[in-house]
């Protein structure tokens, strides 16, 4: 799928750029303030050019009250960070326990996050009945294992870590040795085509560590998987960059580049997993760049901080986030901030100076083709019911979509799509639709479930 990043950082850009004509105009004297405000959260600050700032959460921190603040107030995106890996929701083969990544799901939808899905298939963090089986069964038990944990969190879902760290450290590029990588080559392209079928409107990402310095031969074997699976059609939206930056993984000068190579590949980059350890003006300084390589490339959609405080860290010692054990901001915290603020690009081929209401064609909130919506009942019970509606673009592609729930529908809980009155919109990142394609969003509807089909779509 090819979803484009969000118009807001080029609404604000023509807002700045018509307001400073206007004081140019009125003759007054120009401000140090700039037309516009600096947000001072996180998540606002990515926001204003289209991208989403998150955290990773772990469930049992969630009765923290500190800890939920600054999480609920600062990000937009959240990861679970142990909570939906296989040894959590597999316990048994065949028996899946989802109370924990529903915990952290349920908290991220009820304030309005989005979800990043943390991850399908992994050597690691494997149940021990999985640790123990090989070949064939192993395959189809991985299989069976990405179906129905995509189907589960089907539609909540903005991105699925597929598949987690497939390649050898050091310097072959070849595949890391495990129990799913002597299932056969393929085993990755499976899991992407099973979560594709499970869940088509998530996108699908390759997540990795070391995977950041354009030179490494680590970095080369991602890059070539990605190239491979584009050109043979293999179902890929995007690439994790997990970004664990230390003393023997620093954060290195060809960030960008490595960033800038993935995208041009036709994949949103996602910096997954983002922890620098340090402190004070280094740390601030190495959090900067990174947020300015994001910024720099158009699909790079969002970056993600491995905890909310030093202390909730799996590297607690090295101090690697933006927050310290008490809760403060550090100076880091600051230059991320900073950054984020100061912009960057959302698509080159934005005209920043222009009216975006003058060409509709150009701007991804203007439905561009015709679209179908169907509703489905997903569940329901005693005064509601979870309905999905599924968004498919026509004959030609559809640069945002917008549906009208008719039928006396009253929504409590929405999710991948923005409500107006009884119009669902698209959220940013679910609206650029090929021809055919699509997306789907969610919702908690009350009272008893309307009948399931078509409804208007636009
Ligand atoms: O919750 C239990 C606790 O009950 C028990 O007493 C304790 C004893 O060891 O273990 C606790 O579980 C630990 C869990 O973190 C929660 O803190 C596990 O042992 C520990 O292995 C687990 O570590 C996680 C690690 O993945 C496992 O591989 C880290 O929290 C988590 O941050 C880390 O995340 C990974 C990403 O998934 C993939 N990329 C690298 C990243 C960092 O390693």
């Amino acid at each position: 799928m090819n979803h484009r990043t969000a118009p807001p950082r080029r609404r604000a850009a023509w807002a700045a750029g018509a307001l400073a004509l206007a004081t140019v105009l009125a003759g007054g004297i120009a401000m140090s303030t700039s037309a516009q405000a600096a947000s001072d959260t996180l998540g606002e600050a990515a926001a204003e050019s289209g991208r989403y700032f998150g955290t990773a959460i772990a469930g049992q921190r969630l009765s923290d009250s500190q800890y939920t603040t600054i999480a609920n107030r600062e990000f937009t995106m959240i990861t679970a960070e142990n909570e939906m890996k296989l040894d959590a929701t597999e316990p048994n083969q065949g028996q899946f326990n989802f109370s924990r990544g529903d915990q952290i799901a349920n908290w991220a939808l009820q304030n309005g996050k989005q979800l990043r899905g943390h991850t399908l298939a992994w050597h690691s963090q494997q149940p021990g009945w999985m640790q123990n089986m090989e070949g064939p069964a192993l395959r189809q038990a991985m299989l069976n294992h990405v179906t129905q944990v995509a189907t589960h969190y089907r539609g909540k879902i903005h991105s699925w870590d597929v598949v987690n760290e497939a390649f050898a450290d050091g310097g072959t590029g070849a595949r890391r040795d495990s129990n799913l990588q002597r299932t056969g080559n393929d085993w990755i392209e499976a899991a992407f085509r099973a979560a594709r079928a499970a869940d088509p409107g998530a996108k699908l990402c390759y997540n990795d560590y070391n995977i950041d310095n354009w030179s490494w031969a680590k970095t080369q074997a991602a890059y070539n998987l990605v190239r491979d699976f584009k050109q043979r059609g293999v179902p890929i939206d995007c690439i994790g960059l997990q970004s664990h930056f230390n003393s023997g993984s620093p954060y290195p000068n060809n960030y960008r580049t490595t960033l800038q190579s993935f995208a041009d590949l036709g994949v949103d980059v996602q910096i997954t997993e983002l922890d620098i350890e340090g402190s004070g003006q280094q740390q601030a300084d190495t959090y900067r760049r990174v947020v300015e390589d994001c910024l720099a490339v158009s699909r790079c959609t969002g970056i993600t901080v491995w905890g909310v405080r030093d202390s909730d860290s799996w590297r607690s010692q090295g101090t690697p986030l933006l927050f310290d054990g008490n809760g403060n901001k550090k100076q880091a915290y600051y230059s991320t901030l900073d950054a984020l603020n100061a912009g960057g690009t959302t698509d080159p081929t934005d005209d920043p100076t222009e009216d975006p209401t003058e060409d509709p064609t150009e701007d991804p909130t203007f439905p561009a083709g015709d679209c179908s919506a169907d509703l489905r009942i997903v569940n329901s019970w005693q005064g509601g019911y979870q309905g999905e509606v599924a968004v498919t673009a026509g004959s030609s592609a559809i640069s945002g979509w917008s549906v009208t729930l008719s039928g006396g529908i009253s929504v409590s809980q929405i999710w991948n799509g923005t409500l107006s009155g009884s119009t669902v919109s698209n959220v940013s990142w679910n609206g650029n639709l090929g021809a055919g394609q699509s997306t789907s969003f969610g919702f908690i509807g009350n009272g008893s479930p309307p009948s399931a089909g078509s409804l208007a779509c636009g």
